[in-house]
C-alpha cells in the first residue's frame, strides 16, 4: 500500500480510430466550455492525425493533457507507419499509451515491445501510460494476478526507479473493454489495483499513477472510483462525445484525493 496520495484524480480518453479534424474541433470546442474540476487531470488521446491540431486549439495555458496512442520504440528511421516518441512529442503528446491489448492483440505488441516503448517515452520526457489486463480465460482460471502483474513487472523492468515514478499504469481487462465488453465491479478490480500498487513499489520505491479502464461509463464510475488504489479512469466509448466527458467530469469531482 502507498501513503495517503496527493496525486490528482486523473480521467482521460483514447479516441482510438475516431474523428476527423471537423470533428476533433467540436470536441475540443466543446470541451473547453466546461472548466476542469481542480483535482482533476484531464487527458485525451486523439488519433495521430489529429493531435497537433487539438494542441493548437486548446489555449496555451490549458491543463488538458494531450497524448499519443502509440509510438514506436526506435528514435527514426525506416519504420513504415509508424511514428516515433520524438514525432509524438513534437505533435502535443506528453502521454504515451502503450501495449493496449488491441495493439497486442492485432498489431503485434508484445511484452517486451511495452517495455522498449516505456524506455524510450521517458527518455523523451515523455509519461508512458502504459495498458495491461487479462483475457477472460485466464480470469475464469483464477490467474488475473499472476497474469497482469508479471505484465507490469516486464513493462518496467527498462526504467529506473524514478522513472517509474513518472509512469502510469492502466489496468484494463481484456472481458471489460468495447462494446462486448462487460463492466468490471469494484470488487472485481480491488485485487489488481492492489497488487499493481505492490508490484510498482518493489520495482520503483513509490508509486505512480493507476488507473482502471474498460466500459467506464456514468453508472459505474462513482463505484470504481471507491477503491483506495484506483487513481483515476481511462474512458473510451463514454467519452468520445465531449458532453459524455464531461458528464464523466463531473462525476468525478470529489473522487480525487
Ligand atoms: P471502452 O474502452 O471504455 O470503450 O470500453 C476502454 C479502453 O479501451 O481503454
Amino acid at each position: 500500500m502507498t501513503s495517503p496520495k496527493s496525486r490528482p484524480l486523473w480521467v482521460g480518453t483514447s479516441w482510438k480510430m475516431n474523428k476527423t479534424l471537423a470533428e476533433a474541433d467540436r470536441f475540443v470546442d466543446k470541451l473547453l466550455t466546461f472548466p476542469i474540476p481542480r483535482g482533476i487531470q484531464a487527458f485525451v488521446l486523439p488519433a495521430h492525425t489529429a493531435l497537433a491540431r487539438v494542441r493548437d486549439r486548446l489555449p496555451p495555458d490549458s491543463h488538458i493533457l494531450l497524448g499519443a496512442q502509440n509510438a514506436h520504440w526506435a528514435r527514426e528511421g525506416s519504420w513504415t507507419g509508424e511514428i516515433s516518441m520524438r514525432m509524438a512529442k513534437d505533435a502535443g503528446a506528453t502521454l504515451i499509451e502503450i501495449g493496449h491489448s488491441e495493439r497486442r492483440e492485432h498489431f503485434g505488441e508484445t511484452d517486451r515491445t511495452v517495455a522498449l516503448k516505456a524506455a524510450a517515452a521517458v527518455s523523451h520526457g515523455l509519461i508512458p501510460l502504459i495498458c495491461v489486463g487479462e483475457p477472460l480465460a485466464v480470469r475464469d482460471a483464477g490467474g488475473t494476478l499472476d497474469f497482469v502483474g508479471v505484465q507490469v513487472q516486464i513493462a518496467l523492468s527498462e526504467l529506473a526507479p524514478a522513472e517509474i515514478e513518472q509512469t502510469i499504469i492502466a489496468y484494463e481487462p481484456i472481458w471489460a473493454i468495447g462494446e462486448d465488453g462487460v463492466p468490471a465491479t469494484v470488487d472485481q478490480i480491488a485485487p489488481v489495483m492492489a497488487m499493481i500498487d505492490d508490484v510498482v513499489t518493489t520495482a520503483g520505491g513509490s508509486a505512480c499513477a493507476v488507473l482502471y479502464g474498460g466500459s467506464v461509463d456514468t453508472e459505474n464510475v462513482a463505484d470504481l472510483l471507491t477503491d483506495p488504489n484506483t487513481h483515476g479512469l481511462f474512458v473510451g466509448r463514454a467519452a468520445w462525445e465531449a458532453s459524455g466527458f464531461i458528464e464523466l467530469l463531473k462525476l468525478c469531482v470529489g473522487g480525487s484525493q
